[in-house]
């Protein structure tokens, strides 16, 4: 069936000969209390429609039922009605409607099909069809952006457990090596361990055949020659077990910093706050990244006056490290570094640009995530810039990154320091 089917009010037209005084009498009617207009149908075919605010018009003026009244409806009507035929689609005819009715709204439309008259349609009739059909898309709508919405929160879901999969594997690994060597390590230690035992207890033998009431010349030979075969015995010295216990503690010590870097990423310590001198950090942190940065990059500094930043200075200070650390890292032979600092009225920017390998635009939407890293097993974990993330913002801060492949990257932080704050 047709769209338009629903709209279609089968009324009986005026034919043309009809006059002005008979349309006032029909207006007056009960039935035709709805109608704005009356079609007036020549052959089948719509040539105009009459509008009762038209004849209104004629009623109030003076003399106008006297001077028109008479007269066939045709004199007054308008010629050129809105006309859709049956078979269009509702959007269309509203499409049409909307953009060609006249305000204000004084007449009906007329619905033909193939140019042949059929009926009228009311122009509220077809709003309130077309109000329905945008609140039932609006829902439409709200459903498939909630469904959206949800099937989103999965993927971030799984992308999460993904990094967190990728995580424990990395850790798993960098924990791993230096745990290998200390099980090794302890491993050969008892074996010392048990080798002394065996001479200790052959020396307390001795001790105690020396320390008897009536010592035994020949047992005591016997012990002398056991002690002098066990020590000639291959074995460890000393100094081979100093470095050994050596070795251990560093892998312990690897395998402790490994948990600190992922205590500190989980809950960063609420560290004290102080009034900090940002390009004071900025020269310590550089200090400290010294052997990393003279080999890779000749560093400028472009340091600006700026207002003290209050912030825990540890943590700024571990910020900046990992940005330059960053930059000499992504500098293959040699580059440059710029260090710079400025204010304005609310913040202070610290920018650290390299003239690196720089970072496409498929790994700068990941840098930020926890574990992600394009450096080799045991170089990155890839939490650097997580951190540095958690810390500007916990400071109320923002950084920021651009970066072109093969010219370089710009890292900027901003960190507001109260003055001109409000
Ligand atoms: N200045 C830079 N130039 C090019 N790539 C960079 C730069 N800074 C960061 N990246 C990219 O972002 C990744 C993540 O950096 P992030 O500091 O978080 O971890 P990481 O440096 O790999 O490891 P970690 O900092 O734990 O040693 C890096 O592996 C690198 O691919
Ligand atoms: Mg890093």
């Amino acid at each position: 069936m047709s769209e338009l089917q629903s709209l279609l009010v089968r009324v009986p037209p005026l034919s043309p000969e009809q006059t002005i005084n008979e349309l006032g009498d029909l207006f007056l009617r009960q039935e035709y209390r709805r109608f704005l207009c009356l079609p007036v149908v020549d052959n089948g075919q719509a040539r105009g429609v009459v509008s009762r605010d038209r004849m209104q018009g004629i009623y109030m003026s003076r003399y106008g039922r006297e001077l028109l009244g008479r007269k066939p409806v045709t004199a007054v009507m308008n010629r050129q009605p809105l006309v859709v035929d049956l078979d269009s689609d509702m959007e269309e005819a509203s499409h049409y409607i909307t953009a060609n009715v006249r305000l204000p709204i004084t007449e009906d439309f007329i619905i033909a099909r193939g140019g042949e008259y059929l009926g009228v349609g009311h122009v509220v009739d077809l709003l309130r069809v077309m109000q329905g059909r945008l609140r039932h898309r609006n829902e439409e709508v709200a459903r498939a952006y909630s469904r959206l919405k949800s099937s989103q929160a999965q993927l971030v879901q799984s992308e999460k457990m993904a990094s967190l999969g990728q995580m424990v594997a990395g850790v798993a690994h960098e924990i791993n090596t230096p745990l290998g060597y200390v099980k090794n390590n302890i491993g050969l230690a008892r074996e010392f361990f048990e080798h002394l035992r065996g001479q200790l207890s052959a020396y307390e033998g001795l001790i105690d055949a020396l320390t008897a009431g009536s010592p035994d010349e020949a047992d005591i030979e016997a012990r002398l020659a056991s002690i002098a075969s066990l020590r000639a015995e291959e074995g460890f010295s000393p100094e081979d077990v100093a470095g050994l216990f050596e070795d251990t503690v560093y892998g312990v010590d690897q395998i402790s910093e490994i948990v600190v870097n992922l205590r500190d990423f989980s809950r960063l310590d609420h560290a004290p706050v102080d009034s900090v001198d940002l390009n004071k950090s900025l020269d310590g942190a550089l200090l400290i990244a010294r052997n990393v940065l003279k080999h890779k990059a000749e560093v400028h500094k472009r340091y600006a006056e700026i207002p003290p930043v209050s912030c825990a200075p540890s943590q700024i200070n571990q910020v900046f490290l990992n940005l330059l650390t960053n930059a000499a890292q992504a500098i293959n032979e040699r580059g440059h570094i710029l260090v710079k600092t400025e204010a304005d009225a609310r913040y202070v920017h610290v920018t650290v640009q390299d003239t690196g390998r720089g970072i496409d635009q498929e790994q700068l939407a990941k840098i930020f995530d926890p574990f992600y890293t394009t450096k080799p097993v045991g170089q990155g974990t890839g939490l650097g810039l997580t951190i540095a993330y958690q810390i500007v913002e916990r400071h109320g801060g923002k950084i920021r990154v651009a970066s072109r492949v093969g010219e370089g990257s710009k890292f900027c932080v901003s960190l507001p320091h109260g003055r001109g704050l409000n």
